[in-house]
């Protein structure tokens, strides 16, 4: 079934025949890498995995693409580790070539079977994947154009890497018919019931410390309508308590300086004179010195806030009871930390709880939820892996990668 994205449809895995036929398929597998390389995290690629199996059962000939890191940083390494792991985690023979568009590759590519897969090597080696650019220039680009004479389809399975607009994310759409991958339709299926369905009241929760992000969201989320209730904590809540004038000592008034700069004070100023629905916690739990207090918002004048008080973990649990969709980002403080885990373990509780359709974004919700007890994990609705993507989502912004799929179904006729 073809799925609705921004107005415009793109293909599935379902609505594209891939028999017999040469795919390439376009991965995150961007991983954590530890000092002598090794991955960290594997849970990408295990995801991955099963996409790449249900194309080669389905006698696809499975091209599979990724980046890993940002040119010169240490994360900036081959994907030599990444095939293995992919052919592990799949059962399928996955080969590997370190080369993206030079001849070995294209060799490889050219004689590549039903069945079959092989991983090309790390994208960004080739400076056009760390491009930004429209879709229909880098379709002229040195790697779609190489690459797609040997493909008759291409698969977007990279939904955390598409709000960027490079070469191998956005440019092959415009030249081969293009579908959504398991992984990208079950993000957006999940995002699209949270945000633009009819299910009402829509409740989100943001935490964490991207202010610039965060602020973003609030914005769109106020204006549009999208939102009934926005609660915000962590950083993002000390920055709407900010904003309405309440005194924070200088060290948090300088983190939150740092950390969203002057434009993100002044656009949550505005969204407070605005008098739109955004909600600030009631109270703290606050470090000083090696001691721990909870303290009301307006008595946060020594130490440093750590995490939401009772109160707050109260009044917003009430907010979510009558919910019909819940989206929860960020955490509600340093849950790195034992001591300063309760509030936001206790909101995700309170989500779980209300029989709200419930959408999770980012890393640190994975190993809240891994610890709760059975019952209330089975009610996750979505756990979403992207981390910058899902904030474009939630910010109105269009992916672009989804949007060269949109285009290419417009194209090929394909949906
Ligand atoms: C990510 O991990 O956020 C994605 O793989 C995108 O990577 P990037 O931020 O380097 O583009
Ligand atoms: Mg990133």
């Amino acid at each position: 079934m073809p799925l609705e994205y921004m107005g415009g449809a793109f293909a599935t895995l379902d609505d594209v025949d891939v028999k017999g036929k040469r795919v390439i398929v376009r991965f995150d597998l961007n991983s954590p890498v530890g000092k002598d390389g090794e991955i960290l995290d594997d849970s990408r690629i295990v995801e991955a995995a099963a996409t790449l199996r249900e194309l080669c059962d389905r006698g696809a000939a499975v091209v599979a693409l990724s980046h890993q890191g940002r040119p010169l940083e240490d994360d900036f390494v081959s994907l030599e580790k990444h095939a293995s792991l992919l052919a592990r985690h799949s059962g399928v023979d996955v080969g590997f070539v370190m080369d993206v568009v030079g001849p070995e590759a294209l060799r490889t590519v050219a004689s590549l079977r039903p069945g079959e897969a092989v991983l090309l090597d790390n994208t960004r080696i080739v400076s056009e994947d760390y491009i930004e650019a429209e879709g229909r220039v880098h379709a002229r680009g040195i790697m779609v154009s190489r690459l797609s004479k040997l493909a008759s389809i291409y698969v977007n399975e990279a939904f955390s890497a598409s709000h960027r607009s490079q070469a191998s994310i956005v440019g092959f759409p415009y030249v081969l018919p293009s579908a959504g991958g398991r992984i990208l339709e079950r993000e957006i299926r999940a995002l699209n019931r949270a945000v633009t369905s009819g299910e009402r009241p829509k409740v989100v929760v943001l935490g964490g410390a991207k202010l610039k992000d965060a602020v973003k969201i609030v914005d769109y989320l106020t204006s549009s309508g999208v939102a009934d209730e926005v609660l915000t904590t962590g950083l993002v809540g000390l920055l709407f308590l900010y904003a309405r004038g309440y005194r924070l000592t200088r060290d948090v008034a300088n983190l939150l300086a740092r950390k969203g700069g002057e434009e993100a004070i002044t656009k949550a100023r505005r969204i407070v004179e605005e008098g739109r629905r955004v909600r600030a916690p009631l109270d703290f739990v606050v470090e000083v010195g090696d001691k721990t207090y909870i303290k009301p918002a307006d008595e946060l004048t020594e130490g440093v806030p750590k995490d939401i008080g009772p109160s707050t973990v109260e009044y917003f649990g009430a907010k979510m009871r009558g919910a019909r969709v819940i989206v929860m980002r960020g955490p509600a403080g340093v849950i790195e930390d034992a001591r300063f885990r309760r509030g936001t373990v206790e909101l995700v509780k309170a989500a779980l709880s209300s029989g709200a359709y419930t959408v999770f974004g980012g890393g640190h919700f994975r190993a809240i939820l891994r610890e709760l007890p059975d019952h209330l994990k089975s009610r996750v609705g979505h756990l979403s892996t992207g981390g910058g993507a899902l904030l474009y989502y939630l910010s109105g912004r269009p992916l672009p990668g989804v949007k060269a799929l949109v285009d290419s179904a417009k194209i090929f006729k394909l949906v």
